[in-house]
C-alpha cells in the first residue's frame, strides 16, 4: 500500500451538504414514500451532518470533524496538537492529530508530506496506524490508532527502569517495527521514549512520523538533522551526511540503555558537553545489567555506523532468544517449508476479516456502491477511515495485536526504584546540514 505525496491545500468548507457518493441516499422529506425505510446510521449521521443544529454547531465550533466527535487534549507537539476523538458511527477511540496549516512554513510542509505518505504505507501491529486524512481550511487531522496506555518516557518517569522481560517485550516489539519500516526504506529518524506508546493490552505502537522519511535505496545518504539531541548518532553531531538506518539503531541502543537502567547513556549540561560525549561514544554501563544485554548495548552504541549491529544482529541476540513473537511479527523466510501452510491459513484468515468487516460496513448502511466509489487505499475518504478502524477492530478481535511473551515467564517481577527523570523529555529538533 504506497501513498502519493500529499499537498497541502486550502478547500471550502461546507457543513451544511455533506454527502457520499451513493445514489441511494434517503431524503427524509419525501413525501410520495408511504412508509419510507428506517434510516440506517450512515444516514441518520449525514442527515444530521446537514439538518441537525446541534451537529452543525458541533461541526463549526470543532467540536466534531468529519465523522469524528472531538474531545480533549491528549498530547502536543511544536505543530499539531493531539485529542481523544470518537468515530461516530463505530464508536471506537481515535487519536486526532490537530495541524494548524497557517502555522505550517515551506520545511514543516514538506515534512508533513513526508508524514502521511510514510504512514500510508506503513501497515504493522507496532506501528501506529493512519485511518483518515481529514483537510479542512487552515487545518488538517491525521486520524491515528489510538494508544490508551501512556508513552515509554511517562512510564519510565513514573515508574523507574523496567523489568528485565518488560524490557525485552519492549524492546522486541521497537526492533519489530524498525525492522519492518527498514525494509521497506521507511527512516523513522526520531525514535525516543516519548514516541513509543503502549496500547491498553501492552502492546507497542512506533508514532510520530513527523521527521520520518522514504529513500529509495538503503545506501542513501541523508544530510538533514533530525531528533532530539540525546538520542542522536555521533555522526549527526558530526555534522556529516548518514545512512538512515544507522542513526535509527543508534537511537535503539539509547532507547534500551534507558529502559534497561531508568537512565539516558548520554548527559551533559550544555550541548557542548553533550556533542563530546556522543562523538567520544562515552557511556557507562552499571555492572548490574545482564551480560547479555550489555552485549547487546555495546553492539548498538558503537561510534562509527559500520561497526554498529544491524537490525538482524540485534533480532538474533542471545538476550532477545527467549522472546515469543506472536506469528505475524516475523514469518518465516519465504523458502520455509511452513510458508506454503501459513500462506493458506493467512489467505482464510485475511479472507474471514474482510467478510466481517463487509459485513459490518453493510450494517452501518454503506453500500457497495459506496465502497467502489471509495477506494479504500484513499486516505482522503470516510469510507476508508471507517473501513480501517473496522478492519483494524476484527484484526485485533483475532489476537494481531498481542505483545510478545517470554518463554517460560510466569509473571511480571516487582518493578525496581524510580530515577528522577520527571519533566524532563526531549524535545526533538531538525536543521538542514549545510
Ligand atoms: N498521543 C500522540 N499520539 C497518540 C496516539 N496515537 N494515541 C494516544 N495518544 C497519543
Amino acid at each position: 500500500m504506497h501513498g502519493g505525496q500529499y499537498q497541502v491545500a486550502v478547500t471550502k468548507q461546507h457543513h451544511h451538504s455533506y454527502s457520499l457518493t451513493d445514489s441511494s441516499e434517503v431524503d427524509p422529506d419525501d413525501e410520495k414514500a408511504d412508509s419510507p425505510p428506517p434510516l440506517t446510521p450512515l444516514q441518520k449521521l449525514t442527515t444530521d451532518m446537514c439538518k441537525d443544529e446541534k451537529t452543525i454547531k458541533d461541526l463549526i465550533i470543532g467540536r466534531r470533524v468529519g465523522f469524528y466527535k472531538v474531545r480533549g487534549e491528549i498530547g502536543c507537539g511544536t505543530f499539531s496538537r493531539v485529542k481523544l476523538a470518537f468515530h461516530a458511527l463505530t464508536k471506537d477511540k481515535v487519536a486526532l492529530k490537530v495541524l494548524d496549516k497557517t502555522r505550517l512554513d515551506s520545511q514543516a510542509q514538506r515534512l508533513l508530506s513526508k508524514e502521511i505518505s510514510s504512514m500510508e504505507c506503513l501497515q504493522h501491529p507496532n506501528v501506529v496506524c493512519l485511518y483518515e486524512v481529514m483537510e479542512k481550511p487552515s487545518r488538517l487531522y491525521l486520524v491515528l490508532e489510538y494508544a490508551g496506555g501512556g508513552d515509554l518516557h511517562n512510564r519510565l518517569s513514573t515508574q523507574g527502569k523496567l523489568s528485565e522481560n518488560a524490557c525485552k517485550i519492549t524492546f522486541a516489539q521497537i526492533l519489530s517495527a524498525i525492522k519492518y519500516m527498514h525494509n521497506i526504506n521507511v527512516i523513522h529518524r526520531d525514535l525516543k521514549a516519548e514516541n513509543v506508546l503502549f496500547t491498553s493490552s501492552g502492546c507497542i505502537k512506533v508514532a510520530d512520523f513527523g521527521f520520518s522519511t522514504q529513500v529509495s535505496n538503503r545506501n542513501d545518504a541523508l544530510d538533514t538533522f533530525c531528533g532530539s539531541p540525546p538520542y542522536a548518532a555521533p555522526e549527526l553531531f558530526r555534522d556529516e551526511c548518514y545512512l538512515g538506518a544507522s542513526v535509527d539503531v543508534w537511537a535503539m541502543g539509547v532507547l534500551l540503555f534507558f529502559m534497561v537502567t531508568g537512565t539516558m547513556p548520554f548527559r551533559a549540561e550544555t550541548m557542548g558537553k553533550l556533542r563530546r560525549c556522543v562523538i567520544e561514544c562515552e557511556y557507562t554501563l552499571p555492572p548490574w545489567v545482564p551480560g547479555p544485554c550489555q552485549r547487546l548495548i555495546r553492539g548498538i552504541l558503537k561510534e562509527a555506523p559500520a561497526d554498529r549491529y544491524a537490525v538482524d544482529q540485534m533480532l538474533g541476540c542471545d538476550w532477545l532468544l527467549p522472546v515469543q513473537f506472536p506469528w505475524t511479527l516475523v514469518p518465516p523466510e519465504p523458502a520455509s517449508p511452513l510458508q506454503g501452510l501459513l500462506d493458506s491459513e493467512r489467505r482464510d484468515l485475511e479472507e474471514e476479516v474482510e467478510e466481517e468487516v463487509r459485513g459490518l460496513l453493510e450494517e452501518l448502511g454503506f453500500t457497495a456502491e459506496h465502497l467502489q466509489n471509495n477506494q479504500t487505499k484513499n486516505s482522503r475518504s470516510p469510507v476508508t477511515g471507517v473501513y480501517r478502524i473496522l478492519l483494524h477492530r476484527a484484526q485485533k478481535k483475532r489476537g494481531c495485536d498481542s505483545p510478545p511473551v517470554i518463554r517460560g515467564m510466569v509473571r511480571d517481577p516487582k518493578r525496581e526504584g524510580l530515577r528522577a527523570y520527571k519533566g524532563l523529555r526531549h524535545t526533538s529538533k531538525l536543521c538542514v546540514l549545510s
